[in-house]
């Protein structure tokens, strides 16, 4: 645990530095999000060089455009991706409509380049990706809808006029199981509860992120708030 989010994203960064450096980590999976802001500020602004590592990214908008300001595509080059350039970066076309296509794309992306530390943010209601709760465990990259709550959370970042997106394309969490280390971030009082129930609660499909407690490598990165009700330290 850590006083706030920048501490924590700094020791994050530290730890990805690391990995690369000296352990011959090439291939990240990366989330998006508010909460992992910081800290692609943080190796944007570091001497580390991704031009020989892949980035594999969790997630995009069903239907909307690459070049669509809250795609995640925008996201991601915005934040990290023009500073610092990765070798290949894959993201899910939210624009490919051919569902069957995409996923099978994106799995044999997965297959090609096992991924040796993923990233994590949590939704509000255990999410991860954007496996929603009741996401099966062994699935692979899909095709989700969207809870309300999550359309809701969402909401925020687009125009009043604009429709959300109520579909997204997720690795599954057979696919994030996968990777050999996976770090999971989470700030702020309104995810105490969804940590609480990751960490202390049972392993659940109704809060996805508990399957984390089935990894070997697992490392939580929250800050004072996100943490506070959790039993052990
Ligand atoms: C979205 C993303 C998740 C992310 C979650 C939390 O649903 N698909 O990967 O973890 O939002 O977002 P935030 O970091 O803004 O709280």
């Amino acid at each position: 645990m850590f006083a706030n989010s920048q501490e924590a994203s700094q020791k994050v960064a530290e730890r990805m530095i690391q990995a690369h450096d000296q352990e011959n980590a090439r291939v990240f999976g990366l989330a998006t999000g508010s909460t992992p802001i910081e800290l692609y500020q943080l190796l944007s602004q570091s001497a580390v060089d991704f031009s020989d590592s892949i980035a594999i990214n969790l997630d995009e908008y069903y239907g909307l455009d690459q070049n669509h300001p809250q795609s995640y595509h925008t996201y991601m080059q915005n934040h990290l991706f023009r500073h610092k350039p990765f070798a290949h970066s894959y993201i899910p076309n939210g624009h490919n409509l051919d569902v069957d296509q995409e996923i099978q794309a994106y799995d044999q992306i997965l297959k090609n380049h096992p991924i040796d530390l993923q990233l994590l943010g949590l939704g509000k209601n255990g999410h991860i990706g954007f496996n929603e709760p009741g996401s099966d465990f062994t699935s692979h990259t899909q095709l989700v809808n969207l809870t309300e709550s999550t359309i809701q959370a969402n909401q925020r970042f687009f125009n009043h006029n604009e429709t959300v997106p109520t579909q997204a394309y997720s690795m599954g969490i057979a696919s994030i199981l996968a990777a050999k280390e996976i770090i999971l971030l989470a700030f702020g009082e309104h995810k105490a509860q969804a940590v609480q129930a990751m960490v202390e609660g049972p392993v659940t499909p109704d809060l996805p992120a508990s399957v984390l407690q089935t990894h070997p490598k697992v490392s939580l990165y929250l800050d004072e708030a996100a943490a506070h009700l959790l039993k052990q330290s």
